[in-house]
């Protein structure tokens, strides 16, 4: 095997960009799709594949919601859950941190609990059997409105032992950051961490609300922030953590391909650039091959490599003991 995609391979890692929503895969969604009587568009395996082309960020998000509606009982959770976990200890992910949005599952009268329950429970059994840490952020839909998010913030706090922080996802282009101001403020006054998806598809004007208004320690994609000199200067001055998702950004159209991604370019300038697959079941790959497609389109040097799995535990929250840990077990790695 090719030196450097052995070393991808037995990297330890961290993945800080994953909505677990985003892992289901066709043949779970099948299942559960059988098991709880909810109707799904696609016959087989073959017509689910032709279905996953996507032109931009909306066109997968009606196929991606369409898809979680499989979700209903706690074990479905569970077992979707676990289904990545399993796939974590394949990739070498050591640390994952999963987002999940519950509005998604809330809208269809499904109950919060039975989400975050279902959800923790896989998260502890991976902790105990294949030794995997993990946190989870809950996301707020954007496309929704402040009061639905509101409710959403209130039904976590009951929850602050499993969910540590909130983001933000769904339609990025005409929902801007700001519209989420209080309710972050709400979160951040009740102890939760915060990041956001911004950059994606709009502009960098959404990555400067993200960062001044919701107090953001992470921004989710990010890529547009090139076109800002003055942003790029913060971003790379201020060591803020981008997670970028490379054949996420390939399927959605954000970079015709992924030899056009700028992912290189941001490492090169200095920015703490961190890879992550979004909604693997939906894009074709995940950890180990966003890192390796990338390093192939890139010509990503081992060092490349290395900056990007070390940023991704310096960006984690993880605490300062664990994250030199994994750091020193990358640095002796070669
Ligand atoms: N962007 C916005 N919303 C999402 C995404 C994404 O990449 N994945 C799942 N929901
Ligand atoms: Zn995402």
């Amino acid at each position: 095997m090719n030196k450097i995609v052995e070393l991808i391979k037995k990297l330890p890692k961290a993945e800080l960009h994953l909505h677990i929503e985003g892992a289901l895969e066709p043949e779970l969604m099948f299942r559960l799709a059988k098991e709880n009587q909810i109707i799904i568009p696609y016959k087989n395996v073959n017509e689910v594949e032709s279905a996953y082309d996507f032109q931009n960020l909306q066109s997968f998000l009606d196929i991606y919601y369409r898809g979680a509606e499989v979700l209903i009982k706690k074990q479905d959770f569970f077992d979707l859950t676990w289904s990545y976990m399993l796939r974590c200890k394949e990739n070498n992910i050591v640390h994952a941190e999963i987002f999940f949005d519950p509005q998604t599952h809330t809208n269809r009268k499904i109950d919060f609990n039975s989400v975050i329950d279902g959800i923790y429970e896989a998260l502890e059994k991976a902790k105990k059997e294949l030794k995997i840490s993990s946190r989870i952020i809950m996301c707020f839909l954007r496309h929704l409105d402040e009061e639905s998010a509101f409710e959403t913030l209130n039904q976590a706090l009951t929850h602050k032992d499993k969910v540590i922080g909130v983001g933000l996802d769904s339609s990025e282009v005409g929902n801007l950051p700001i519209k989420f101001k209080r309710v972050y403020e709400k979160a951040i006054k009740e102890g939760f961490i915060t990041v956001a998806h911004a950059g994606e598809e709009g502009p960098p004007e959404y990555i400067w609300q993200a960062l001044n208004f919701l107090k953001v320690k992470r921004i989710d994609h990010g890529v547009r922030c090139l076109e800002d000199k003055k942003l790029t200067e913060k971003l790379r001055d201020e060591q803020i953590p981008l997670t970028v998702c490379p054949l996420s950004n390939i399927k959605l159209n954000i970079f015709e391909k992924l030899s056009n991604h700028n992912l290189k370019k941001m490492l090169d300038m200095g920015l703490r650039v961190t890879i992550n697959s979004d909604d693997p079941a939906y894009f074709g790959g995940y950890l180990n091959t966003n890192l390796i497609e990338s390093q192939i389109a890139l010509d990503l040097t081992k060092e490349d490599i290395k900056k990007l799995v070390v940023n991704s535990f310096k960006s984690s929250f993880l605490n300062e003991d664990e994250k030199k840990r994994w750091i020193n077990e990358i640095n002796i790695l070669n």
